[in-house]
């Protein structure tokens, strides 16, 4: 699975002067990274549905045990559509896509990948900076008509930090710092660590956390509580509240990509180094994304599994109970269609049972 760990980075950030400028793209050392790249395309164009069948072949491609070598070895793969085999098989004889050679030099592609790397700043904001005909951070940030709201402004703040990968160590170092804020402020919650990291990765771009509250309503008061601490600790850089919009009548919902209602908060936080100081920043902390999210006892199973993800392996989950077990999953619940009800999970075990899988382990599901 640690294949999954390695993310291609296409631009190398030199950071001279303060600003990341990309300066060369790397070339695609693998034929995943190339299926990447043709769904990272379409997905700045707002093409989300296309996409898709691009990552699914470069996720397949990435599971496998071997680099792939000759073109053969794709007929018996699932998930590679015409499109994909043909992109593999001209890298297979070709050595590179010259569509995906085109993409990489395209420069609204290179523009909007380099402006969407912003935290806060979306393919919509990307495309209208690129259509104003900015290219560069320097251009954004000294254009007076461009008004940056409160996450862009702490995105390019904290650029240089928040852009670089997140370690297991530094996760498990903010994992004892989140674990004694909640616990100082509910001494009865507990922490689990979910995200890329439940699933074995060794880097990420952020860390997750879901608080497990055992009283029904603590769930709401603990987050804002939580920051709190941690602005008296001045260990807060950003933070986004986003209080739980949570019914517990309503029904999962159709929708593969539907935000779920639970109370979360997207935050920038203060890590201080271990040993050595960044000598050129004269700082002793890097800031890191983390997230936080509480949802109610009742729902903290169906919670962990939405969470710990990977977002594609989820969707494929969903459409999978959906389609071959006439049920609906999402964050919240498991919904039987043919008996009207839900279904009750304690663990992550009784989900999968549900849906009459064998247990996959968090560290399987890195599709
Ligand atoms: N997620 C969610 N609802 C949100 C935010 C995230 O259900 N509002 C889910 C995502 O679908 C994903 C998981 O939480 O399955 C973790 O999201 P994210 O941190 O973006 O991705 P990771 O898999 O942790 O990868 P990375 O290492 O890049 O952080
Ligand atoms: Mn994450
Ligand atoms: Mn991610
Ligand atoms: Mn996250």
């Amino acid at each position: 699975h640690d294949k999954h760990v390695l993310h291609i980075s296409w631009f190398t950030e030199s950071m001279s002067a303060g600003r990341p400028v990309p300066v060369e793209i790397r070339h695609y050392i693998q034929v995943s990274d190339a299926l990447e790249v043709l769904a990272e395309n379409l997905e700045l164009s707002g093409n989300q549905g296309p996409s898709l069948a691009f990552r699914k072949a470069a996720s397949v491609l990435k599971s496998l045990p071997a680099a792939l070598r000759r073109q053969e070895e794709t007929q018996h793969l699932p998930c590679l559509g015409e499109h994909s085999r043909a992109i593999i098989e001209e890298i297979s004889e070709c050595g590179s896509s010259s569509r995906v050679e085109e993409i990489l030099n395209d420069e609204r592609y290179r523009t909007m990948k380099l402006f969407s790397s912003v935290f806060g700043v979306g393919p919509k904001t990307a495309e209208n900076w690129f259509c104003r005909g900015l290219r560069t951070f320097e251009q954004v940030l000294s254009e007076p008509s461009v008004r940056l709201n409160r996450m862009q402004t702490a995105g390019f703040l904290f650029y240089e930090d928040i852009s670089k990968p997140v370690s297991r160590t530094e996760a498990s170092a903010l994992k004892i710092i989140v674990e004694e804020a909640v616990i100082c402020v509910n001494p009865s919650a507990t922490v689990s660590i979910t995200g890329g990291f439940r699933r074995g990765k060794e880097f990420g771009h952020d860390v997750d956390f879901i608080i497990k509250t055992p009283e029904a309503g603590q769930e709401d008061v603990i987050l804002p509580a939580v920051i709190k601490r941690f602005k008296s600790q001045n260990i807060l850089l950003y933070s986004d509240l986003q209080e739980s919009t949570f019914d517990l009548r309503k029904l999962p919902t159709h929708c593969f990509d539907a935000m779920d209602h639970f109370g979360k908060c997207f935050l920038i936080m203060k890590l201080k180094h271990e040993q050595e100081m960044d000598a050129r920043a004269g700082k002793d902390w890097k800031a890191v994304r983390v997230d936080l999210v509480a949802p109610p006892l009742e729902r903290f199973t169906y919670a962990l599994l939405g969470w710990t993800g990977s977002t594609l392996f989820l969707r494929d989950l969903r459409r999978f109970a959906r389609l071959e077990r006439g049920k609906l999953l999402d964050n919240h619940a498991l919904y039987d269609k043919a008996t009207n009800t839900f279904l009750p999970a304690n663990t992550e075990e009784d989900i999968f049972a549900h849906l009459g899988l064998e247990y996959i382990e968090p560290w399987q599901r890195n599709a």
